[in-house]
């Protein structure tokens, strides 16, 4: 591993107590900043952390951006699964920030190749990601980018692995629900953020953390990439980071 910062938390609650610190300094510093944020259920406990911090007075959102990961082909903002209906219920409708300073790639995008500029624009007119907060699949995946042949650079549309399918059945009634594609950030937009987040908490991460920021860096393992950005921070919990 070349650079990450890693810092280990006793427990899921506590990892997100600890990222919310970062998240309550750059939003301190910087009222205007752009957060890359993420859904699944790793970033529960720092979501609700930054609500709890802002109803304390101690973090303000009205003035903070953020871009989302990644979004369900087919999907709409009102679909309890989508990741737009997730970031209302579990984050936006909770803190100050204004709904226009939000953005999820759009799961029901007629042009899509059209909504990917789009996407990628509005990051760059808001002067790029500072904070990017990641998860990490079973498979090695960041937003949903997953184990291929070379590292994907734009917001682009993936096929979504068997893998990826099975985990994240759990939100849905049964396997044939689970869309079988999404659009997602590509690597090159993670890569770009200033400063990169990802937290992993459980047992079931240990194996592909390590083998993210031990192993070697190849597009089978796409948080693998991650050993080349300058500004890592690893937050895991005992589980996660094992022995
Ligand atoms: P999880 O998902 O936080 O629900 O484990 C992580 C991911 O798939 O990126």
């Amino acid at each position: 591993m070349l650079h990450a910062n890693i810092i280990k938390a006793a427990t899921p609650e506590e990892a997100g107590k600890l990222a919310a610190d970062v998240f309550e300094a750059l939003i301190r510093t910087k009222p205007a900043c752009l957060l890359g944020l993420a859904t699944g259920s790793t970033p529960l406990p720092l979501y609700r952390e930054l609500i709890a911090r802002e109803k304390a007075g101690k973090i303000d959102f009205s003035r903070v951006r953020s871009a989302n990961l990644d979004e369900y082909k087919g999907l709409g903002p009102d679909h309890p699964q989508s990741y737009r209906y997730f970031m209302q219920d579990n984050l936006f409708n909770h803190i100050s920030i204004k709904p226009e300073n939000t953005i999820v790639p759009d799961g029901l995008a007629t042009d899509p190749e059209a909504m990917f500029a789009a996407y990628e624009n509005q990051i760059e007119a808001w002067g790029g990601v500072d904070l990017q907060l990641l998860g990490i699949g079973h498979d090695g995946h960041i937003g949903f980018n997953e184990p291929c042949d070379h590292f994907p650079k734009m917001t682009h549309e993936v096929e979504l692995t068997a893998m990826t399918r099975e985990a994240n059945k759990r939100f849905f009634a049964s396997l044939d629900e689970v869309p079988t594609a999404a659009f997602t950030m590509g690597i090159g937009t993670v890569m770009a953020a200033r400063k990169v987040m990802l937290i992993a908490t459980g047992a079931d991460k240990k194996e592909i953390l390590h083998k993210s920021f031990f192993g070697p860096v190849t597009p089978e393992v796409p948080a693998s990439i991650l050993q080349f950005h300058p500004d890592v921070t690893v937050i895991c919990d005992a589980a996660a980071w094992g022995e």
